[in-house]
Order: C-alpha cells, then structure tokens, then sequence
C-alpha cells in the first residue's frame, strides 16, 4: 500500500526531453530544443523569461493545446502522447484551467454569464451554479458588478472575471499566461494576492508565465527559459 503523503507528493506534471519548432514554408523555427522539468502539485511556480523565448509556447503544450515537436509531456502519470485531441480537451475541461492573456472573454456576456459558462454541462444545478458564481465573483472582489459586460469593466476587472472563470471547476492545475501583463502594478499585486489565497485554500498548481513583473517571493519555485531550455533559479 501506499501512503497518502507519498501519493500527493509523485509527479504531477513532467517535461520530458521537449522540443518545439514551428515550420513556416518548410522552413524551420526553433523555439526550444532541451526542455525538462518535475513538478509536484500543490505549488506556485513561476516560469520567467525574455518575450519571444517560448514561455507562451510552452504553456500551450502543457495545457494539451498544441503537442511538442519531440519529447513526452506527462500529467498525473498519463502521458499526452497517448491521448487524442478529443480526450485532451475532456482533461481540460476537468482538470486543467487556462488564463490568457487577452482573457478571452465574451463580450455580450455579462461577468456572471462568463463565469457560469464553464458550469452549464457540470451537471449542477442552476441554483448552485449561481451561488457558486457569485460567491466566486465576490471573492474576488466583484460582487457589485456580476450583470456588467466586459466593455463595462475596467481590465483589471476583466481580468479577475477571467480568473473567476478559470477557478469555477476546480481545476487542479492553472495555467496563467503572464496575468498581470496589462494592469498597474499595484492592481496586479492585489489580483495576484487574491488569486494565490484561492489556489492556496484547495492546493491547486498555479504555472505563471512571466517577462517579470510577477513578485519571486509569490513562488516556490522559479524557472528561468532561455537558450531553448529551461533551468531552475
Ligand atoms: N503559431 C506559431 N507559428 C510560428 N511561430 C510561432 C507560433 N507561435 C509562436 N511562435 C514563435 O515562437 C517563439 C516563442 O513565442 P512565445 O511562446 O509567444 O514566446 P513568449 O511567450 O516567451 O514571449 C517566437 O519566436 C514566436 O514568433
Ligand atoms: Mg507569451
């Protein structure tokens, strides 16, 4: 039998030997080539690196949206190699959130309707989808603008709808593509603080993509990317 605490702490996500070019007229653009990591779930970890080194590239692949070039990607031991599109997009739904970093957000949908999109084939009931919704909403501080549409919202407010949105099925493992990109600094640090309490209380795996603007003492571990690999700091 095992124990518990060694079933939390084996692999959660691992990089194996990964490589990913794109081709452009048979020609070949090499983004990486020796990238290799192991991370346990449970953490905050921070991926840093210059614009144009692959950090967005590489979240792609580990949100099963693109597959590498070469090497293996593994998520709770199942190996991507081995799933189709359809069975990637399912895990995605399930367990694996996304926020980019131009949120995505539908327009003519009000912050809750965003939020609650994510919900409607949950099997739960509209009831408790709306609770849910809210309580999310105001979590992250916007409990007073749940009927405005996006172009009502300020962007950092836009922003933790995305975030709401993202955090509305649970998902064990977030992908942010650099999340306070566009914002303040000041309102990044309070959408990040608030981000960090929620995926601290259910001990989610936060993966963050940054050029730098997001604190190191938010971390547990820092990542640097450059020259077509990836290095712990
Ligand atoms: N779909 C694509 N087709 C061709 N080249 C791409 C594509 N996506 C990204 N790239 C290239 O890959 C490199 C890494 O891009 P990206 O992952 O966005 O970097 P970062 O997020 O670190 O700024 C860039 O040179 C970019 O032009
Ligand atoms: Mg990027």
């Amino acid at each position: 039998m095992v124990a518990p605490e060694e079933i939390s702490k084996k692999i959660f996500l691992e990089g194996k030997d990964l490589k990913k070019s794109f081709f452009l007229k048979g020609k070949e653009i090499k983004v990486f080539d020796r990238v290799n990591f192991s991370f346990e779930n449970g953490k905050v970890i921070v991926i840093q690196g210059r614009s144009g080194v692959g950090k967005s590239t590489l979240l792609s692949l580990l949100g099963g949206l693109d597959r590498p070039t070469e090497g293996s990607i593994s998520f709770e031991g199942t190996p991507f190699e081995n799933c189709s599109n359809e069975e990637l997009a399912l895990l995605r739904r399930r367990k694996i959130g996304i926020i980019f970093q131009n949120f995505n957000l539908l327009s003519s949908w009000t912050a809750a309707e965003n939020v609650e999109a994510v919900l409607m084939h949950s099997g739960v009931s509209e009831s408790v989808r709306r609770q849910k919704v809210e309580a999310l909403l105001s979590e992250l501080g916007l409990a007073d603008r749940l009927d405005n549409l996006p172009s009502e919202l300020s962007v950092g407010q836009q922003q933790r709808v995305a975030i709401a949105r993202t955090l509305a099925n649970d998902p064990v493992l977030i992908l942010a593509d650099e999340p306070t990109g566009d914002v303040d600094p000041e309102t990044a640090k309070e959408i990040i603080e608030k981000l960090l309490v929620l995926v601290k209380n259910k001990g989610t795996t936060l993966i963050v993509a940054t050029h730098g603007n997001f604190s190191e003492s938010w971390a547990d571990q820092i990542y640097q990317m450059k020259d077509g690999g990836l290095e712990k700091k």
